[in-house]
């Protein structure tokens, strides 16, 4: 059974945010491995490429053609913000490093948060497809993580020592020394093994999926994590900030796992 959502106006978005995901990462699929324009951001490690920009294109475009009125918050700058009850948080393309060079780790990351009057805004839908492998992550709030048909469960390991962890380090690893490498010199030395595979969004659904038992990061933005945080936490995982407290919709800190293994990993990271 796919991931069904009874909810009326959550079920309209669920289905809009998954074809655009699969449009976006059509084009994906198409330029990968031809020839690019490759532009550079903030720092001269982290790039920008056509194909990025003509993602989140596409994607705002079907938002705001399908007129909901919803806010957009897309990781190259279109679309528009508002205070509107939903929120669209889109990365076009999660691994442009990746993509750039040829390898074959790269998505489409869209989240939905819905504000409640007085409250504060709830993850509701999040949807990730790797366009190469064809999988696409999706999960609704209350309604589980789906990978297609087939509903996704963190892995069972309460042992860090035979975890598989990932992590990633930030594009101002060469100037910043919050650089990350403290901790991942304790992982590595308490893990089974650690990944440095260069997608967020995709580390989060390999933790959902039971791929990996773990995954850090720090530096991230709502766009790498909007989709992912939903889909572990409806897998039973869990996402927190580095001192085991509420997952930071920012970003800027990111510990998810199993759960179970999840105080062993906060033991290990430096701050
Ligand atoms: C990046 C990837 C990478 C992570 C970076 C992110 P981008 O996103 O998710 O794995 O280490 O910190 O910014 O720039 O490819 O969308
Ligand atoms: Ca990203
Ligand atoms: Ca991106």
């Amino acid at each position: 059974m796919p991931l069904s959502v009874h909810d009326p106006d959550l079920s309209h978005r669920l289905t809009l945010a998954r074809m655009l995901a699969r449009r976006a990462g059509a084009i994906q699929r198409e330029r990968y491995e031809t020839g690019l324009t490759i532009d550079t951001k903030s720092a001269t490690i982290d790039l920008v490429t056509e194909v990025d920009r003509a993602c989140e294109a596409l994607i705002v475009d079907g938002i705001e053609s399908a007129d909901l009125g919803d806010a957009i918050l897309a990781e190259e700058g279109h679309g528009e913000d508002s205070n509107a009850p939903y929120r669209w948080i889109i990365d076009p393309l999660d691994g442009t490093t990746n993509f750039a060079h040829g390898f074959p780790r790269f998505c489409v990351s869209i989240g939905i948060e819905r504000t409640k009057p007085g409250a504060e805004p709830e993850r509701v839908i999040g949807i990730v497809y790797d366009p190469l492998l064809d999988e696409c992550f999706e999960a609704a709030l209350g309604e589980g993580a789906f990978l297609g048909e087939r509903r996704l469960h963190v892995t069972q390991e309460d042992d860090l020592g035979r975890s598989l962890v990932a992590t990633g380090f930030s594009y101002d690893v060469h100037e910043s020394d919050d650089d990350n490498l403290a901790s991942f010199r304790n992982v590595v030395k308490t893990a089974r093994g650690i990944r440095r595979d260069g997608s967020a969004a995709l580390d989060l659904c390999y933790v959902a999926a039971g791929r990996l038992d773990a995954y850090w990061e720090l530096k991230l933005h709502p766009w790498d994590v909007a989709a992912g945080f939903l889909i572990v936490e409806e897998a039973g995982g869990r996402v927190t900030d580095l001192r085991g407290g509420p997952a930071d919709r920012s970003g800027r800190e990111v510990v998810s796992s199993n759960a179970r293994v999840h105080d062993a990993l906060l033991a290990q990271l430096a701050f």
